[in-house]
């Protein structure tokens, strides 16, 4: 089959721009500390399997003295500081995080394997976007929840947060946290630790006052030992199965809990819905990020009388997709973050093909480093298949068809995760219709993956629960004393 994509030279991105250090300690009290046991661990890049950078392990006397730093902090420091100082703070390093994109978006890109289109025009913009949102209520937090008694701060926050966003997902968690007067303690994954201490760097910059943000890097085991210490919020965003762990280590210890997890969305296609502009929304839908994206639209659901012409545009759609370097800025799909999320794929895109489904995979080379995976289709999907009930977490998108709305929103809601759904359709009347009744915390009308700060975002059944972005995501971060305003 000839290919669909034009030639395009390389267009690469220079890491010139970055000073990476050889090692990384943990990031406490406002200082780079070395771990006490003095372990350190390899980040490397997705895309070529090269060693960026050693990276401090936090073990458990060192995340207690992390979190005595924030404890000392807040107690100190941050809890007595005008509500307006706070938002002067979370401004400036909204403005530095700008003056500092392209390092933070060529870093994201290097340590993550998203494409540097997507880290320089998606997640690097939303980190600066969270801080000025949350920098604007520090000071009108009294005004947030009416009738509610006046807002106090929980104290320090444990913060835990996965690989896909990494950055990204860190403002989500720091941005609010701070703004409502806590003190925090923020885990990055293992995969992807760096934009996490660069962030570091632009807290002392802004001179953010020591130990009201602490960074301790490390594995599962730093995580856990997080949880076990004496914070008073846990802010988790991963997998189900870690969610649930947690949820059983703080039942029980009156440690305030506030759970991301997994998705399995529906997008749902109508026949009457304008199909190019669809096309690229299920593309966009999966593919972004290589489908790394807990609210990915993994579960594409087809009106029968447009199926045949979808999936025939959907494939060409396919073709044109540049899988490769990430640092390219022609890349549409960078790499797999690590080997362990590319056998996780492997293995459930082989019980697909076991299962009966029918593959489709465009023809691409992809380099020879690295963990590389192609955009793939399944056609013949049944609600029963693994790959139409179990988070893939990669390129690979499950087809199923309908021909009622109602069977729609049954198919849709017929999963144990209910994070965010997707409407195709011309009529308004029918988007909110559809909205009503599907059970997910995100529902996009003709479009998909948009975020936007003001936007509460959050998920039911097995995604999780508690909410973060908007106004919403002040609240698990603050307590309400009656009588007192
Ligand atoms: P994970 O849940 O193990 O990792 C997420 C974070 O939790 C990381 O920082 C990790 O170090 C930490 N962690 C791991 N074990 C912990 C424990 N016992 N206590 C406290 N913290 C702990 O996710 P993983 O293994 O990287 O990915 C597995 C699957 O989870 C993926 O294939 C995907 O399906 C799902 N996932 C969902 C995410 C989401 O955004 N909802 C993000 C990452 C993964
Ligand atoms: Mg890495």
């Amino acid at each position: 089959m000839a290919s669909k994509t034009f030639e395009y030279a390389p267009a690469p991105e220079s890491r010139a721009i970055l000073d990476l250090k050889p090692s990384y300690g943990l990031f406490i009290g406002g200082e780079f500390v070395e771990p006490t046991d003095g372990g350190h661990f390899k980040t490397v890049s997705p895309a070529t399997e090269e060693v960026l950078a050693e990276v401090a392990e936090a073990g458990e006397r060192d995340v207690d003295r992390a979190v005595a730093a924030a404890r000392r902090a807040y107690d100190k420091v941050w809890s007595k500081l005008p509500a307006r100082e706070r938002g002067k703070y979370l401004y400036r390093i909204a403005r530095i995080l700008q003056e500092r994109a392209r390092e933070l978006a060529v870093l994201e890109s290097l340590d993550n394997g998203k494409p540097i289109r997507e880290s320089r025009d998606v997640d690097i913009p939303l980190v600066a976007a969270y801080f000025f949102y949350y920098a604007g209520w520090a000071d009108k937090l009294e005004y947030a929840f009416p009738g509610r008694g006046s807002p106090k701060p929980v104290g320090v926050a444990g913060q835990i947060i996965p690989w896909n966003f990494p950055l990204l997902m860190a403002a989500w968690k720091l941005a609010p946290a701070l703004a409502t007067g806590n003190t925090a303690v923020l885990k990055p994954a293992e995969t992807t630790p760096l934009t996490a201490l660069l962030l570091a760097q632009i807290m002392q910059e802004a001179e953010l006052p020591p130990g009201v943000v602490n960074i301790v890097t490390g594995a599962g085991e730093t995580g856990a030992a997080l949880v076990d210490s004496p914070v008073d919020k846990i802010a988790f965003t991963g997998s189900t199965a870690v969610g649930k762990a947690i949820r059983r280590a703080t039942a029980g210890s009156g440690t305030r809990l506030t759970l991301e997890l997994g998705g399995k969305a529906a997008n749902i296609v109508f026949e009457d819905a304008p199909l190019d502009q669809a096309v690229e929304g299920v593309i966009n839908g999966i593919f972004f990020n290589q489908g790394h994206v807990c609210c990915a639209g993994s579960r594409l659901l087809v009106q029968e009388p447009v199926f045949d012409v979808l999936l025939g545009k959907l494939k060409e759609r396919l073709q044109t997709l540049r899988v490769g370097d990430p640092l390219d800025k022609n890349t549409d799909v960078g790499a797999i973050n690590s080997k362990a999320q590319l056998e996780k794929i492997e293995e459930l895109v082989t019980s697909g093909v076991d299962e009966g489904a029918e593959i489709y995979q465009p023809e691409c080379d992809l380099p020879e480093r690295g963990f590389w995976f192609r955009p793939t289709l399944f056609t013949g999907v049944s609600q029963s298949h693994r790959i139409a009930r179990e988070e893939i977490f990669g390129p690979v998108l499950s087809i199923l068809t309908f021909r009622t709305p109602d069977e729609a929103i049954e198919k849709a809601n017929n999963t144990p995760y209910g994070l965010s759904a997707g409407i195709w359709t011309e009529k308004g009347s029918r988007i909110l219709h559809m909205a009503q009744r599907l059970r997910a915390g995100v529902v996009w009308a003709n479009t998909f993956n948009r975020f936007d700060p003001a936007s509460p975002f959050g998920g039911y059944k097995e995604s999780g629960f508690g909410r973060e972005g908007g106004l919403h995501g002040l609240e698990p971060y603050l307590t309400f004393e009656r009588g007192s305003s």
